[in-house]
């Protein structure tokens, strides 16, 4: 389309080209300068305003045409599998150049995690995921938290507006607690041939938290269940032992406070004395750093899985993971964790 009017023509060949960039095709109709042409007509000597009007309102029209044409195409496009990794959907010359790994490192988090899981692997454990959404009954219900229990409410979960089959919201887990069950389940048959069972689950949880250096609504857990005949807490203590001994480099010494937990029965609190690199002095607060909750499996727990708790006893474990990195490394702040800074991040190398 021509114009006339030489101004109405440069308006048209600046919008023209704007359109070509803009990621919102629509803005261009609002454009200031189509406005500025509209707000020149009244200044105008009357006779030119016909004509200078018809040529704007042209330009308007060709502007909606092209955007309306933009989004038609848009909805014609062929849909892509979102997916599936760029390859498939990204033509070769416009696929994004790797960045050189030497560049990277591994998140604190992840390194804490492999060290850990490490060590158990070594005492004969083998590592199961914990996955980032599950349900109700896996939260709460297989863990012997009865219905409406307020111990339910200690957790601050996050659920979801969908609903699962039994018409209860999922939720993002607030514990690494909600894979006892599967694992129980998956690894009964095993136990019946006279293997215990031996699991760590790592993973992400979630908690609807008041954010501050010390709370976060996203944070880390590892979980340990240990399951076999005669099973005693002796056990528990001998293993928990082991794995800190091994962690902190130093024979240290634990002990167990009493503590609740639905899932557990008896359930404690493991306090171990504070190693060497976390003391900074020789007071009494100073010597005993409460670590993790742990317990033996409550036998309710060991029947919803149908494994008999007459014939089987068992005990588990959940512990922090951020707060152990933060001691260890004098952070300051939980949040920086999710940050994705990398100043905090480089320090790690
Ligand atoms: N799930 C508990 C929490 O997040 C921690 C925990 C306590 C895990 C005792 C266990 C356990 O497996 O036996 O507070």
């Amino acid at each position: 389309m021509s114009y006339q009017n030489p101004k109405v023509a440069e308006v048209a060949d600046v919008l023209k080209r704007r359109f070509a960039e803009l990621e919102n095709k629509a803005d261009i109709l609002k454009a200031v300068e189509l406005k500025a042409l509209y707000a020149e007509i009244p200044t105008l000597p009357p006779e030119q305003r016909a004509s200078f009007g018809k040529e704007i309102n042209s330009l308007k029209q060709e502007l909606q045409e092209l955007v309306a044409k933009h989004q038609e195409q848009a909805e014609a496009l062929p849909p892509i599998d979102v997916t599936a990794p760029f390859d498939v959907n990204t033509p070769i010359d416009k696929r994004p150049k790797l960045l050189p790994t030497e560049h990277g490192s591994k998140h604190p988090l992840t390194t804490e995690i492999e060290r850990i899981t490490d060590i158990f692997y070594r005492m004969g454990f083998e590592v199961v995921e914990s996955r980032e959404i599950d349900d109700e009954y896996h939260m709460f219900t297989a863990l012997n938290f009865p219905a409406g229990h307020p111990a339910r409410d200690d957790y601050d979960t996050f659920m979801t507006v969908q609903k699962d089959k039994n018409d209860h919201p999922l939720v993002a887990p607030a514990h690494t607690s909600t894979m006892q069950h599967r694992v129980l389940k998956a690894y009964k048959e095993r136990l019946e041939k006279g293997e215990p069972i031996a699991i760590v689950t790592p993973d992400r949880v979630f908690r609807n938290e008041d954010l501050d250096a010390t709370h976060e609504h996203t944070f880390h857990q590892i979980e340990g269940i240990y399951v076999d005949k005669g099973v005693h807490a002796g056990m528990l203590i001998a293993t928990l032992k082991t794995y800190l001994n091994e962690y902190f480099g130093e024979n240290l010494e634990v002990k167990l406070q009493p503590f609740y937990f639905p899932f557990t029965e008896p359930s404690f609190e493991l306090a171990v004395e504070r190693p060497a690199i976390l003391r900074k002095d020789d007071s009494e607060e100073q010597k005993w750093l409460e670590l993790l909750g742990c317990g033996m499996i409550h036998p309710n727990v060991l029947k919803m899985a149908g494994i008999d708790p007459e014939v089987y006893t068992g005990f588990a474990w959940g512990q922090g993971i951020e707060r152990m990195v933060m001691m260890k490394n004098g952070i300051e702040d939980i949040r920086h964790f999710q940050s994705g800074k990398l100043e905090f991040l480089r320090q790690f190398v």
